[in-house]
């Protein structure tokens, strides 16, 4: 469900036309719907509501402040990975007693960050992260809490570059070895084990990898609490997929209840995850045609059509990366009969596309396009790529948006540099 949509040729976000945003704002603009954020938080929150839990929303999908808070003010904690993204979730209100920490490369300002702060916990990832962390919690004379992010080896069936829990892959530590792992934890002096963390990859359309996964872990924290660890937390990580397509995932709340069957008659609390099941479908990527041209179809009848449109593919890198499947819809009148197209970004590379070989309207210049689904991993992602200054952002809220991001302007894509001494023309020998 979102608050986008079409009626007489023309698209609003929730009361406002998006004609309006892009006049006021320029294009490509990313437009996130704010009740679409609160109703999906809510959704998510409501299908637990019978379980002991903490929602840490993984910022990494849209880490825009004003999205973090709208989700910290109907009592949402954070999921992050970075010093910065520590950084932003506390500017964006989330209390750091539901804060978790995931990631397999924490360097050591960023765990003597979040301790100073006092997260929930870090989820860690192997036993060199485990020393480290015991040992930066000793010169700090605090013990750190952790999960360990245990690898159930199950396969997500997604795309291979966002699968996270296969034994091939770089994430956690294999199943095999978590008590010992744990064991070894435990003797620590400034480690605390509270948890155990599972994560297994994004976009899951299906909800039997979650329940094998689930079922394992549950095996583990048997085992866990048999041997007399406290774990009172489980991380099921994020992962449940949205609709881009033709997708059916299963209802947060189906999800839930198999996650609950899992963990019945513990007493533990849920930790979840969830990034883009929250934001995906609350934002669209405005963009507007530059130019339009054709070239002979390959098969050899009709035309290939190129729309040439402002948004690439530093504004979103999904289709490029993944061969991600984002619906094109025009945000205005579309007159034109029905061509066969690829709408492309004016990026210097033939990777640069928004959509291959879509049935659309023939467009013209100025009109005006909405990128689908584009508000996860969206804008989070997006470069400076052909120094391309990044998009703005707008978030609507009945009939009011506001920019929530300001275009990055020229003068910031040169931000932090310098000329070095030996460059500079004062230094330059005269022939
Ligand atoms: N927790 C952990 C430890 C994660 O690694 C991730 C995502 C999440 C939670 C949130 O997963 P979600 O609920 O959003 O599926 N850039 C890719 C997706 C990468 C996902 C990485 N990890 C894409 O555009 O599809």
């Amino acid at each position: 469900m979102h608050h986008f949509e079409v009626k007489r040729g023309k698209m609003t976000c929730e009361g406002v036309p998006v004609r309006r945003i892009a006049e006021a704002v320029g294009t490509p603009v990313y437009v996130y719907s704010h009740a679409t954020l609160s109703h999906h938080y809510k959704v998510f929150d409501d299908a637990f509501a019978g379980i002991p839990h903490v929602i840490c929303y993984s910022m990494k999908a849209n880490s825009s402040g004003s999205v973090i808070r709208t989700f910290t003010n109907l009592g949402s904690g954070v999921d992050i990975v970075s010093g910065g993204e520590l950084a932003r979730a506390l500017d964006a209100g989330a209390p750091p007693s539901k804060i978790v920490y995931s990631g397999v490369g924490k360097q050591i300002w960023e765990i003597e960050e979040a301790l100073r702060r006092g997260i929930l916990m870090f989820n860690v990832e192997s036993r060199e992260e485990l020393e480290t962390i015991d040992a930066v919690a000793g010169r700090m004379r605090k013990r750190a809490p952790i999960a360990i992010r245990v690898n159930p080896d199950v396969d997500p069936k997604t795309h291979p570059y966002i699968s996270t829990g296969l034994k091939k892959n770089k994430f956690g530590i294999r199943i095999g070895d978590a008590i010992r792992e744990y064991e070894w934890a435990a003797r620590r002096k400034h480690i605390e084990v509270v948890g155990v963390d599972c994560h297994i990859g994004s976009q899951l359309t299906e909800i039997s990898p979650f329940v094998d996964a689930a079922g394992r872990i549950r095996l583990l924290v048997d085992r866990l609490l048999r041997k007399g660890l406290p774990i009172r937390l489980v991380d099921i990580g994020g992962g449940l997929g949205i609709t881009y397509r033709e997708e059916l995932p299963p209802h947060p709340k189906q999800y839930a209840d198999a996650v609950a069957r899992a963990f019945s008659g513990l007493e533990i609390t849920l930790v979840l995850e969830p990034g883009r099941v929250l934001v995906g479908n609350a934002g669209v990527l405005l963009t507007r045609v530059l130019y339009t041209k054709a070239a002979p179809s390959l098969k050899g009848k009709g035309k290939k059509h190129f729309f040439i449109v402002d948004a690439a593919m530093n504004d979103l890198a999904r289709p490029s990366l993944y061969g991600s499947y984002h619906a094109i819809v025009f945000a205005g009148p579309a007159a034109g009969k029905t061509v066969t197209a690829d709408v492309v970004g004016p990026i210097c590379e033939s990777g640069d596309f928004l959509a291959k070989d879509r049935r659309l309207p023939m467009a013209r210049p100025g009109d005006l396009l909405a990128v689908m689904s584009a508000g996860a991993y969206g804008f989070s992602m997006s470069s400076n790529y052909n120094s391309r200054p990044r998009a703005a952002e707008v978030m609507v809220s009945g009939r009011r948006f506001e920019v929530v991001r300001e275009r990055e302007s020229l003068r910031e894509l040169a931000g932090g540099e310098r000329i070095p001494s030996f460059l500079s023309p004062g230094r330059r020998k005269a022939r």
